[in-house]
């Protein structure tokens, strides 16, 4: 049974990497889904991958115009948005004596403005429809708790734990779900990024760091991008419409809460 069966879908940031693994899991399921990326020429060629109800727009999720610009394309494409999930992040990493004011800024504002201000144009997108919708948000284990280097990140993601829970208390009467996916270390080209920078503050060698995390995950690895997609067709079904304001772990036994 196609569980997303005549639903559409915006995913942000999903031209490549978690976000693609969405985009093919809920075609697969039946739904028509828009990669909305800044990255437009990849988000382009992966809706071409990925095929029939799969749409590429661009948009630059901390820019308002260009959010509006992205919504507008996207139902253009598809008719009405559904479900969201917001999905566009960067990872930064340094000493707490390093961090700078720009770094901060770019984070919080990809990671935290760029989702509440999505988040914002979904809800009025959906209020207007008057059919509700689902709205799923990524947060990550390092919203959990610090981490020595990772100071900025973890901020922008324990921020979009609390936005989850104030924006699901404040949409749910409008028949919006708001929920978060907390996934632990997910192996693709984000991390390959993030193994860089321990390798420079840490001293490691390149992939060393990725291996380290892996091996002290409970289950036994690394997570995959397609090991997440599960939780993300729940949260968009309607077998999560009592779900409300929560963050799942799915991270493989890594954090408990
Ligand atoms: N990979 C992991 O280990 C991991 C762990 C926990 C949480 N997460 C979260 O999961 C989500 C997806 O991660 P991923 O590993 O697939 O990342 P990724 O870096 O592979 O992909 C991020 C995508 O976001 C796009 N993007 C960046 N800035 C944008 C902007 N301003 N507007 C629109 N799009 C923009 C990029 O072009 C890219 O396609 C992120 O929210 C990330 O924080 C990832």
């Amino acid at each position: 049974m196609m569980r997303l069966a005549g639903k559409t879908a915006m995913i942000t940031g999903a031209a490549r990497g978690i976000g693609q693994a969405f985009a093919e899991r809920y075609v697969a399921e039946g739904a028509r889904v828009v990669i909305a990326d800044i990255d437009f020429a990849r988000a382009q060629q992966t809706a071409a991958q990925i095929g029939e109800g799969c749409f590429a727009v661009e948009m630059n999720v901390t820019d308002p115009a260009s959010i509006d610009a992205g919504f507008a394309a996207a139902i253009d494409a598809v008719g009405h948005i559904d479900i969201l999930i917001n999905n566009a992040a960067i990872f930064t990493a340094a000493p707490i004596v390093e961090i700078t004011t720009d770094d901060f800024d770019r984070c919080f504002d990809i990671n935290v403005k760029g989702t509440l201000f999505t988040l914002q144009a979904a809800a009025k997108h959906m209020i207007a429809r008057g059919q509700g919708g689902k709205i799923i948000n990524m947060a990550s284990q390092a919203g959990r708790r610090g981490e020595a280097l990772v100071a900025v990140y973890c901020a922008t993601k324990a921020a979009i734990i609390s936005l989850t829970q104030s924006a699901g208390l404040d949409l749910i009467k409008h028949g919006i779900n708001v929920n978060a996916i907390s996934p632990g270390v997910v192996d693709g080209e984000h991390w390959d990024g993030v193994d860089a920078f321990f390798a420079k503050y840490e001293n490691k060698s390149p992939g060393q760091k990725k291996a380290e995390v892996g091996a002290a995950v409970p289950f036994g690895r690394m997570g995959t991008a397609e090991d997440l997609t599960g939780m993300a067709v729940f949260l968009a079904s309607d077998d999560a419409t009592y779900v409300v304001a929560q963050t799942y772990n799915v991270d493989g036994g890594q954090w408990m809460s």
